[in-house]
């Protein structure tokens, strides 16, 4: 079995390059479903889930050519409306991008029901909602969703109940080709929300507000091919940043937006880590000890909830009782008994969790990554522990990390895989 050894207590100096944002590029790739022609898209993250969602888009004739490391050129002049392979489509829930972009193309959708993280309940009945109020007929049934809306399609205002990035993109590539103007209100806020309208804009579509709680798309006949660079991935940064900040040392973190990391930043801070900003990278570093704090998640651009399980290692290293409430996901703690593997001193009850740390806390233990930033979050508490961690389940933090093991390592970790 392939697993990620580290053995801690090593503190971190050099430099980091961040990747592009695995969220921006996710939607980004689905939605060139609704170009005609060709896009070149750079500063893509290969990452597992990138990965998947491009095999996923050949099965529906999407020619997909590297073009660089970290670029791709996307031709979707040929494809054709047919149903991806079920066992692709449930690995991931990004999957679920391919109901806005097959209707908002095609005029119908026919995609089995997406995979994904357990976080505990994860409707789609905002998606749904987004769609019939678009004109669309929905059904769900056999673990598929079948969507139609054959010449009904029409701009519409969407209320959503609950803020979610998932089905304020999927309304997004529903509205983008459809006749009329569409108002999204209850839009999430996202950097990534924010690069898709940026990036369909670059293909033609007309899309203000992405960043507010109000998107108005007017709807247009056809987009086209574009160049476009994907932003920096904001949640792959900010776990640099705890790492830097729990193993000690000095990091200079490149090519971030420092605007998307001040929630990140002000925790860190408060505590007793050290953040320099400049225009587009950090320097973390910290002499004392860590201090307690307590956070709350929410939709950007409060606290990100995808930063929550990084920090949680993060306090088990903090003098004194810190406390986090969850604010966007029902189940998000299940990683806890990992990190209590290792020593942690961890109440959970409902969405809130109380740590109890020490300097010294966590001794090496081996672990697994329950999903992309739990598998972070273990890194990060082996960095930080006493002695020799074994991670499995490799492949989830591939889902979501370019190279995380090659970027520590350059950085003085010691940190390597085996397995393989
Ligand atoms: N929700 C509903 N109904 C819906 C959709 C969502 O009630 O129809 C609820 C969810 O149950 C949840 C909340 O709304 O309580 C927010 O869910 P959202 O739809 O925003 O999440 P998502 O789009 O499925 C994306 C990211 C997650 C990240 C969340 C929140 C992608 C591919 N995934 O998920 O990222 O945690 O937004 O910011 O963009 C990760 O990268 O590791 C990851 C899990």
């Amino acid at each position: 079995m392939k697993k990620i050894v580290i053995n801690g207590m090593r503190p971190l100096y050099g430099e980091i390059e961040i990747s592009g944002m695995k969220n921006s590029a996710l939607p980004i790739v689905y939605s060139t479903l609704l170009v005609n022609g060709k896009c070149t898209v750079d500063n893509i993250p290969f990452v597992n889930d990138v990965l998947l969602s491009l095999e996923i888009l050949r099965h529906l004739g999407v020619k997909v050519t590297a073009k660089s490391s970290s670029c791709i050129e996307i031709d979707t002049t040929d494809i054709s409306l047919c149903d991806p392979p079920m066992d692709l489509v449930r690995q991931m829930r990004a999957s679920y991008y391919l109901m806005g972009a097959q209707l908002g193309r095609f005029g119908t959708a026919h995609v089995c029901y997406p995979g994904g993280d357990d976080f505990g309940i994860r409707p789609i009945d905002q998606h749904i909602k987004g769609f019939e109020a678009l004109g669309a007929k929905v059904n769900v049934s056999g673990g598929y969703i079948d969507i139609e809306a054959k010449n009904t399609l029409s701009g519409a205002n969407v209320f959503f109940d609950v803020v979610s990035v998932g089905a304020t993109v999927n309304v997004m590539l529903a509205a983008v080709r459809t006749e009329g103007v569409t108002i999204i209100e209850s839009a999430a806020r996202e950097p990534h929300i924010v690069d898709l309208a940026n990036f369909l804009n670059t293909c033609g579509a007309q899309i203000s507000g992405a960043g507010t709680d109000t998107i108005k798309i007017t709807g247009v006949k056809e987009l086209h091919g574009c160049n476009y660079t994907i932003i920096p991935d904001m949640i792959e940064a900010g776990t640099y940043m705890v790492a830097a900040a729990v193993a000690g040392g000095k990091v200079k973190i490149n090519n971030i937006i420092p605007k998307h990391m001040e929630s990140i930043s002000a925790k860190l801070l408060e505590m007793n880590v050290s953040v320099e900003e400049y225009d587009d990278y950090v320097v973390v570093s910290r002499d004392g000890d860590l201090s307690c704090c307590n956070i709350k998640t929410l939709p950007y651009p409060g606290f990100p909830t995808d930063m929550q399980p990084q920090f949680a290692s993060a306090l088990c290293f903090a003098d004194g009782v810190s406390h986090i409430f969850e604010g966007v996901w029902d189940n998000r703690f299940r990683y806890v008994d990992e990190l209590r593997c290792m020593g942690a001193n961890i109440d959970v009850s409902g969405r809130n969790a109380t740590i109890k740390g020490t300097r010294n806390s966590l001794t090496g233990a081996a672990v697994r990554a329950i999903d992309i930033r739990a598998g972070a979050a273990m890194i990060i508490a082996a960095l930080g522990a006493e002695g020799r961690t074994e991670i499995a389940g490799v492949d989830v933090i591939e889902r979501g990390y370019v190279d995380m093991v090659g970027k520590l390592a350059a950085i003085g970790a010691d940190i390597f895989k085996i397995g393989e």
